[in-house]
């Protein structure tokens, strides 16, 4: 047997058995060590930049060229490749390593062609309903390490595209609507990411938040707008989470293609930033060799079209500057220095399953939302339960993960292929609500057939459906409605059930017209690889739920600032598929994202942003504020322990013509029954500005700013005035 198949039923197993103990792995696999290089720029107390400029002072135009590109579309096979989605070329002569890329969204992707295990996550929508930057800090660390573990030395992950359009097939890759709060998160996704000596990214810059015609739209929107959403998100990425790339999108913004857009690359990101780093292109993002060049694209991937022998050309005959390849190949290069690629090399180990599945759980436990809790209904008390009705969703064998370049190999299985059917990992909800209520009488139903599992559902006592709705990068989902009928089958088991509680496993927000006659709901997202253990553990009361949603959940599609897709229409529905026209995407909403337009537009959701139910209850008093900062009392007024996500919202001055309310503060608070705390939070200045587009700069206004504390976005029992 190889050490690889070893290492893979090893794995295997590990991940299947109920109970992850103690597992001896086997021993890491020896390395080549890396070739001894002497060179000044070898010299680690020396800066990353000043390392990079002596070693650019040894390179041929050839060698600079072969750090610009990637080796070509099949990457993964290509010589040296470890077999990821992308590789660029390194020096060995001068120690520069290989960069080998692999997609590592949710979890290291294509790991079961290498014979390996990787740890599914919960998605990344679920990471951002944590509200908690040390969970996504141990996200990212898990990630980081599992790409050493299988020798990657760059990380292809870190979406943090706002999520402006609910149906969106890549919003379970991303952190919800706010730009704050996905900011915030993936700056310490980064950080912990990056801690494992592994270059990270933040992706995909900008505007690609729909994947509806996303290689033709071109994005049209103002500056104000721009900078005060999707933008802010990925300037808090970059300022807090340094990662060492960022990845420009496919789509065009108002008539540039992003990869050669150069007041996103070059203006904003490394002058008014001051990005160090370097900017690589999607794959086949880029469209040219001297416009790109000198809009600030470092990177073309996956091949090398625009920046091998034509950007080569391009600078012999002065069309780019040798300076503005220089300055490319050093912001590789000192990234490279800065991160440690270079001095701590990879060292290919076993993945330890056991531990990644631990952290998966806690995320995918603190990430699930729990919507509707009526009459008590949850937590369930597992041993004065006598029947339970499982229905639908494989909800006998696993849970669903997200599809495309995320897309994680579920154990046991080949590598998955882009764009094929919904992957289902070995987690299941069936065995997991069995062993929390031995005594029950636990019986599953396909949910295929609406009537046989209303008749199941009515038979017992308690009636759990699970619903699903699989997304995917490279489609949308056409409607916020559940597809395969579900809500004919939720409605039906409810109907003979009135102990009905449904178990949500989506990429986003998704209609529920049932949710009246149901009598709890739970969303969990897609949950990673104990995503059924997570799930059982909060229906069953050993985890008291404290997730609050990232993104709202409209009632219907009319609701929405797009009731359709833009661009849906034009899409051809059959093939022959081709090459459509460009096309624009109007945001006619502006700055009303998410929670902001509901609110300026007075639209009841089903529900807002920053609501989840816990099993406890909590209490907000005594509010002080002032610009700086706010203080006030939060108080555990229910029975049990609980964490409860204190949300700080401001309501701008009048004149500034914003919508109604935006977060700029938030924290989670642990709390014993009765206890209570007292919480400060510092308010930034940034959070509280608007941008202006003339000065061209963050401006406060003067004038009265209304200050909303509560549990969620519309539910602020404390309110102040301050003045600045
Ligand atoms: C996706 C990126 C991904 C890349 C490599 C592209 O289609 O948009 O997110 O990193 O492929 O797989």
């Amino acid at each position: 047997m190889t050490y690889y198949a070893e290492c893979r039923i090893l794995a295997l197993t590990a991940a299947l058995a109920g109970t992850m103990t103690s597992l001896a792995l086997a021993q890491p696999q020896p390395q080549p060590a890396p070739p001894k290089v002497e060179g000044a720029w070898m010299n680690t107390s020396l800066s990353p930049d000043e390392r990079a400029d002596l070693a650019i002072a040894q390179m041929t135009l050839d060698e600079k060229i072969q750090l610009v590109h990637g080796v070509g579309g099949r990457a993964s096979t290509a010589p040296r490749s470890n077999g990821g989605v992308g590789m660029v070329a390194g020096i060995a002569r001068l120690g520069l390593p290989d960069l080998q890329m692999a997609d590592s969204a949710v979890g290291v992707r294509a790991a079961a062609e290498r014979g390996r295990y990787s740890t599914l996550l919960p998605s990344n929508i679920g990471e951002a309903a944590t509200w908690d930057p040390k969970l996504a800090f141990a996200y990212g660390k898990l990630i980081g390490r599992e790409l050493r573990d299988q020798m990657y030395n760059v990380s292809l992950g870190g979406g943090v595209d706002i999520t402006r359009e609910p149906r969106n097939g890549r919003n379970f890759e991303y952190l919800g609507e706010d730009p704050v709060l996905a900011g915030k998160m993936v700056a310490q996704w980064i950080r912990g990411l990056q801690s494992q000596n592994v270059i990270g990214d933040v992706k995909h810059y900008a505007f690609n938040d729909q994947e509806t015609g996303r290689s033709i739209g071109n994005v049209k929107l103002g500056k104000r707008t721009m900078r005060e959403t999707d933008l802010l998100a990925f300037e808090i990425a970059v300022k807090e989470g340094q990662p060492g790339m960022v990845m420009c999108s496919y789509n065009k913004l108002n008539g540039d293609w992003a990869c050669e857009n150069a007041y996103l690359l070059d203006t904003l990101l490394k002058k008014t930033w001051g990005f160090p780093g370097f900017v690589i292109s999607d794959w086949g993002g880029t469209h040219s060799t001297a416009k790109a060049a000198l809009a600030g694209l470092d990177n073309e991937e996956p091949d090398f079209k625009f920046f091998g022998d034509a950007l080569k050309a391009a600078v012999t005959n002065g069309e780019v500057p040798i300076e503005r390849l220089n300055d490319m190949v050093h912001r590789i290069v000192r990234t490279e220095f800065a991160l440690g690629i270079v001095d701590s090399p990879p060292h290919g180990r076993v993945v330890d399953p056991f531990g990644g599945a631990e952290i998966s759980q806690r995320i995918a436990e603190r990430g699930s939302v729990l919507l509707k809790n009526e009459r008590g209904q949850l937590p369930l008390n597992g041993s004065g339960i006598q029947s339970i009705a499982v229905i639908g969703a494989h909800a006998d064998t696993g849970v669903l993960s997200g599809g495309g370049s995320a897309q994680v190999d579920a154990p046991g299985t080949e590598q998955s292929r882009f764009g094929g059917a919904p992957v289902w990992f070995p987690s299941s909800p069936l065995e997991a609500i069995r062993s929390h209520a031995p005594k029950a009488k636990v019986e599953f139903n396909d949910g295929a057939d609406p009537a046989a599992a209303a008749a199941l559902a009515k038979a017992a006592e308690i009636a759990i459906v699970f619903v699903n709705q699989p997304t995917s990068e490279g489609r949308d989902a056409p409607t916020l409605a559940l597809p395969y009928k579900q809500d004919e089958l939720v409605s039906a088991v409810a109907a003979a059930n009135p102990r009905t509680i449904v178990v949500l496993e989506t990429g986003g927000p998704v209609a529920m017209p049932w949710i009246g006659r149901v009598s709890a709901a739970l969303e969990i997202w897609y949950p990673g690889i104990r995503g059924a253990q997570a799930a059982a553990n909060i229906l069953f009361g050993d985890v008291n739920p404290s997730a609050k949603l990232p993104v709202t959940f409209p009632r219907s599609d009319s609701d929405l600032p797009h009731p359709e897709i833009p661009g849906i229409a034009l899409m051809p529905k059959q093939p022959p598929f081709v090459r459509m026209p460009d096309f624009d995407i109007d945001y006619t909403e502006g700055l009303k994202v998410g929670y902001k337009w509901f609110d300026a537009e007075s639209i009841e959701p089903l529900f807002p942003f920053g609501y989840g139910l816990s099993y406890t209850t909590f209490a907000y008093s005594g509010l002080k504020a002032s610009f700086d900062g706010v203080t006030f009392t939060v108080a555990n007024t229910g029975q049990r322990d609980g964490e409860e996500i204190v949300e700080v919202y401001a309501g701008l001055p009048a004149p500034a013509g914003e919508p109604p309310k935006r977060l700029v503060a938030w924290d989670k608070v642990a709390l014993a029954a009765g206890e209570s705390k007292t919480v400060t939070l510092a308010l930034d200045p940034k959070f509280l500005s608007i941008f202006d587009e003339r000065k061209d700069e963050w401006e406060l206004l003067p004038g009265e700013y209304k200050i909303f504390v509560g549990g969620s976005s519309r539910k602020t029992p404390l309110t102040a005035v301050v003045r600045h």
